[in-house]
């Protein structure tokens, strides 16, 4: 990603929210090698808002089973007639891997890659965000939980930098990595004056680190006395009342998170047509 790709997705999403779209025929498939409810669904409606045929790869009936390698299960998709396949992996690296090792022309699209990548989930959180406040240069966002582990994170920093954003982290110690911003070990001091701030889930499932304390959990009362007119904003699935209270998610500020799941749908559609336009 690049500043005129993002700039190039915000445009083309903004056309979709608009109802302007054409109609592909061609066909993608969705590889699915770890959980998903948001990435996975959106992707799938939005290849068939596209017009797109959708096959649904089920790594446990596939030929992985009996030691075909990805890279070939790619070359033999191609031949098949798929135009792309939309990956989430659990492994760090695997895209620029692969990349280097494809032969033949079938367009990979990172749908979550370990704990380094999530492009598609840092536009769709870069459009949520400039609905609501315009410009973000200068504008103060905050990143708390579990950022080590996050792929979230990393693109969310990526792309925020690329537009100026003043971007800050906020972890407990076993929850830093060396990600080039300015951090902060104190929830509070982090989200004062905030004009975003956005939680994250403890990825329990990528390490046996201890969960995250209490005093990083976001409620109501916190958000309105140290940062009333903030967006709030989750990339989900939500583990409640660990990173955020039941009864700020569920209040008005809430919404937001939600809105942010159904601009993932437009912002996947510009993805796709930007991938297999001709
Ligand atoms: N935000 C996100 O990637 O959610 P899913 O894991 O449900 O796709």
């Amino acid at each position: 990603m690049d500043k005129a790709y993002v700039s190039k997705i915000t445009a083309t999403t903004k056309a979709f929210k608009a109802g302007k779209y054409k109609s592909f025929d061609k066909a993608v498939a969705m590889m699915f090698l770890e959980n998903s409810t948001r990435t996975r669904c959106s992707f799938e409606l939005a290849a068939k808002r596209l017009g797109l045929d959708v096959l649904d790869f089920k790594a446990s009936q596939s030929s992985f089973s009996k030691g075909e390698t990805l890279v070939d299960t790619l070359h033999n998709l191609y031949f098949i007639g798929v135009s792309a396949v939309v990956i989430r992996s659990g492994e760090d690296g695997l895209f620029e891997r692969t990349l280097s090792q494809l032969k033949y022309p079938i367009k990979i699209i990172n749908a979550g890659e370990g704990t380094t990548s999530h492009p598609t989930q840092a536009l769709l959180d870069f459009v949520t965000m400039s609905d609501k406040l315009g410009n973000i240069a200068g504008k103060k966002v905050v990143i708390a939980g579990d950022i080590k582990h996050s792929r979230v994170a990393k693109s969310n920093v990526e792309v925020l930098k690329m537009f100026d954003a003043d971007v800050h982290l906020c972890a407990p110690a076993q929850f830093r990595d060396d990600t080039d911003s300015i951090w902060h070990d104190n929830l509070i001091d982090a989200i004062t004056g905030a004009d975003v701030v956005m939680m994250l889930r403890c990825q329990n499932e990528r390490h046996k680190s201890s969960g995250m304390s209490e005093d990083f959990l976001l409620t109501s009362q916190k958000l309105e006395k140290y940062a009333p007119n903030a967006l709030l904003m989750h990339p989900g699935p939500v583990n409640r009342d660990v990173e955020i209270s039941s009864e700020l998610l569920d209040g008005p500020k809430g919404l937001t998170i939600l809105e942010q799941a159904q601009n993932g749908t437009f912002v996947r559609m510009a993805v796709l047509q930007e991938a297999l336009h001709d």
